[in-house]
């Protein structure tokens, strides 16, 4: 964008997608956790609160290596001061020279969350973080008992690191040599490709714009309808069940398995 945007040029913008919100969770009280950059989408839920001036009960932790590092510390500060609902806990894992910290300090643990949300059996959790990060809070929270029915998170980034890590499918999967074809409905175009091309990709090729972003089925961004066919589709939580059921794919990770026909 900064390279190639213009005055004047005119783009479309897409409101959020994703499947990671409170919304969906309704509950009495949230716990949201977040590291680093994981913080991004607990201040989306927080500034939506806000602006509805709704006084939800949420205690929002956040962990980052220094003071300076705390992502929006200043626009949380400002809402927690006028919101009673919300209470903010900070932890970092050192301080800096010459500033005064007044948060807590090291790695979040058990003992730490018992002090910032006495109560947080009793919360829906949010968490989202580097995968390690958010590895030690789900272990943190079996090991305290809480009911991890109630425990929802969000990856910043390819949750599948090494092909040992993938997951074992069992379903039919696309054969390289078998071919597929896609109709795009909308635009009255069908295309020719292999089973193991994604929609997103035969899309591309044909000249046709779906809107995406991760690529890799997290962010929910290529969401689109289909109306005929089927799809192998290994999302990473970028859509949900009933979506799913209700004829939605995720173009970016689905591939044509035969024939299919899409609303684009
Ligand atoms: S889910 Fe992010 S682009 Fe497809």
């Amino acid at each position: 964008m900064l390279d190639h945007l213009k005055p004047g040029m005119r783009i479309r913008a897409f409101g959020p997608n994703g499947i990671f919100s409170f919304h969906r969770h309704p509950a009495a009280k949230y716990l949201f956790i977040s590291a680093g950059s994981g913080i991004t989408p607990m201040m989306s839920m927080t500034t939506w609160a806000w602006d509805r001036a709704q006084d939800t009960d949420i205690v929002f932790v956040h962990a980052a290596q220094r003071p300076s590092d705390i992502i929006f510390r200043d626009q949380l500060e400002h809402y927690v001061a006028r919101v009673p609902g919300l209470q903010l806990r900070l932890t970092v894992e050192q301080p800096e020279p010459f500033r005064v910290w007044h948060g807590y300090q090291g790695r979040l643990n058990s003992l730490m969350l018992g002090l910032m949300a006495p109560d947080y059996l009793d919360r829906e959790v949010f968490c989202c973080g580097p995968e390690p990060f958010m590895q030690a809070v789900r272990e943190m929270l079996i090991s305290l008992g809480y009911d991890m029915e109630r425990y929802h998170q969000e990856s910043f980034g390819a949750p599948v690191a090494t092909e040992a890590e993938a997951p074992v499918i069992e379903d039919v999967t696309p054969d390289d040599d078998a071919r597929a074809q896609v109709t795009f409905a909308s635009s009255g175009v069908t295309a020719a490709c292999a089973e193991t091309d994604t929609v997103l990709a035969v899309a591309k090729r044909a000249g046709l714009n779906i809107p995406s972003g991760c690529t890799f089925g997290l962010c929910g961004t290529c969401r689109i309808r289909k109306t005929a066919g089927e799809v192998h589709m290994v999302h990473n939580g970028g859509i949900s069940d009933e979506d799913i059921a209700d004829g939605w794919i995720l173009a970016c990770c689905s591939n044509p398995m035969g024939r299919i026909t899409v609303e684009v």
